[in-house]
């Protein structure tokens, strides 16, 4: 295959959108002085931790075009959806909201509506945006994102449609504005996109090719935010493993993680998503030799049965992946494993899926995100012709669920009475008498404290165990 290098958006380009930026935010100033208040953005996020991070940094661009922000549809003027197209129900979801919001626009006929991320990477998905929701002023990609000063001032200025989904490119943006959600917890795209082509994923045709931004990029990024005091980077591409093949001077993620831990203070680095064909030995070393890289891995496995992750174009057998278990927990022992596993896919027997629980069994993740397979049109495995019925999948669904949910728990049984170190990120959203943090293997810890620790390393003695959390007092 021809090696295709990855570049950054010429200075030129990133000026034009700041001079585009400069003029929405004069049209921000003339709505502020008309109105007495602020033009409002709400910016609302479906589906994964890359679309996450996306959306704070088109808030970031919105902030510097002069906009505030508000909680809520009703009360905005400008509504960003940033989409999700890996399922089929988060897709339905985001259509649920556009129709309600053909009513709003009645009610608000100033109100701008845009749709970006996955789903507007699908040319069906446009033209039933363009048939059917004649609401949607503004549509982007997940590529030209950082063009969002120049369409959002088109739209505004000429009044009318603007669609402009991404241009396929080997480009990266560097320099955006982001405007990011948390103080203590900072997400890092490493790259985009993706080469893998999983038989049963939509990723690669939305998120196109894998581009890698340069580690100098990168280090100055996590840099500015050790002196903005923050505590814990989530490096993130959609196979963060086969970073930097496209780069100009190939580095690679244990070299990249390297560079990080030896310039930078950064006390936590946790990274996702990685693809059990693509981790190394060195990678797996470099995760032993740096405390700072916490000592847990997200590493998605999808089925059990080797047959079926032939027909997943996965590229590892069920014994190579349970031979990668042994290597990680060997060199990085009591590391915390999570996974995500497909029930249902195309052609899947009782035997696949028993081989997707006998794995379960011997691996025991400390936490598994199901899924029930989705046909997604464009992939291979859309057109696989034994699809499964829809009750033997929730049947399966349901027991592997319950399987993981006791393993789950007894592995967090075994924490009871122990102390943890938590990094606390603030008041526990659901109790707010608790503060609550993560631990360096990512579990989420509930706990009292007499004193305000957001923010700080503190331990915290365990005295209850849930499935997904677990709870104590600040010692
Ligand atoms: N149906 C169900 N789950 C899917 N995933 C990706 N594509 C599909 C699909 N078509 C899951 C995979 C992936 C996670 C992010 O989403 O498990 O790891
Ligand atoms: Fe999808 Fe596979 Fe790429 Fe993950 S590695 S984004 S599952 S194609």
């Amino acid at each position: 295959m021809k090696k295709i290098t990855t570049t950054v958006v010429s200075p030129e380009e990133m000026e034009k959108q700041e001079q585009y930026s400069l003029k929405v935010r004069t049209a921000n100033a003339s709505f502020a002085s008309e109105h007495g208040r602020t033009p409002l953005a709400f910016v609302r996020t479906f589906g994964c931790q890359m679309n996450e991070h996306d959306s704070e940094k088109i808030a970031g661009m919105l902030e510097h075009m002069g906009y505030g922000f508000c909680g809520c549809f009703e009360d905005a003027d400008l509504i960003v959806l940033n989409t999700c197209c890996v399922r089929e129900n988060a897709e339905e979801k985001v259509f649920g909201h556009l129709g309600y919001l053909k009513g709003l626009k009645r009610e608000k006929p100033w109100l701008t509506v845009a749709v970006c991320g996955c789903m507007t990477e699908q040319p069906h998905i446009v033209e039933e945006i363009g048939k059917k929701y004649r609401n949607v002023d503004l549509v982007f990609g997940t590529r030209n994102l950082h063009t969002l000063p120049e369409l959002l001032f088109k739209t505004l200025d000429e009044k009318k449609r603007v669609y402009e989904p991404s241009h396929f490119g080997n480009e990266v943006a560097e320099g955006v504005p982001i405007r990011r959600e948390g103080s203590i917890q900072a997400w890092v795209t490493i790259m985009y996109g993706c080469d893998n082509y999983c038989t049963y994923c939509i990723v690669p045709y939305v998120r196109g090719h894998e581009r890698s931004r340069r580690p100098s990029d990168i280090l100055a990024e996590i840099k500015k935010l050790c002196d903005e005091g923050y505590s814990e980077i989530t490096l993130l591409g959609q196979n963060v493993n086969s970073y930097g093949k496209d780069l100009p001077k190939p580095t690679d993620f244990a070299d990249l993680l390297r560079l990080i831990c030896e310039n930078t203070t950064i006390p936590r680095i946790r990274f996702m998503t990685s693809h059990p064909k693509d981790i190394s030995d060195r990678l797996i070393g470099v995760m032993a030799e740096y405390p700072q890289i916490c000592n847990q891995l997200h590493l998605p496995v999808q089925s059990g049965s080797t047959e079926l992750l032939k027909r997943m174009n996965r590229h590892y057998t069920r014994e190579q992946y349970l031979e990668t278990v042994r290597k990680v927990r060997e060199k990085n022992p009591g590391i915390s494993l999570t996974t995500d596993i497909i029930v249902g896919f195309p052609g899947e027997t009782d035997e696949n899926f028993e081989d997707t629980l006998s794995l379960v069994e011997a691996v025991r993740f400390d936490q598994a995100y199901t899924f029930i397979y989705s046909r997604r049109e464009g992939t291979p495995a859309a057109k696989y012709p034994d699809q499964v019925p829809q009750d033997t999948v929730k049947e399966r669904f349901d027991s592997l669920l319950k399987l993981q949910n006791g393993i789950s728990k007894e592995i967090n049984d075994g924490y009871l009475g122990k102390t943890l170190e938590v990094l606390c990120e603030g008041v526990s959203k659901t109790n707010l008498a608790k503060f609550t943090g993560r631990t360096e293997g990512n579990k989420i810890v509930n706990f009292t404290s007499d004193t305000d620790v957001t923010g700080k390393f503190v331990n915290v003695k365990i005295e209850n165990v849930q499935t997904f959390f677990l709870e104590g007092t600040r010692v």
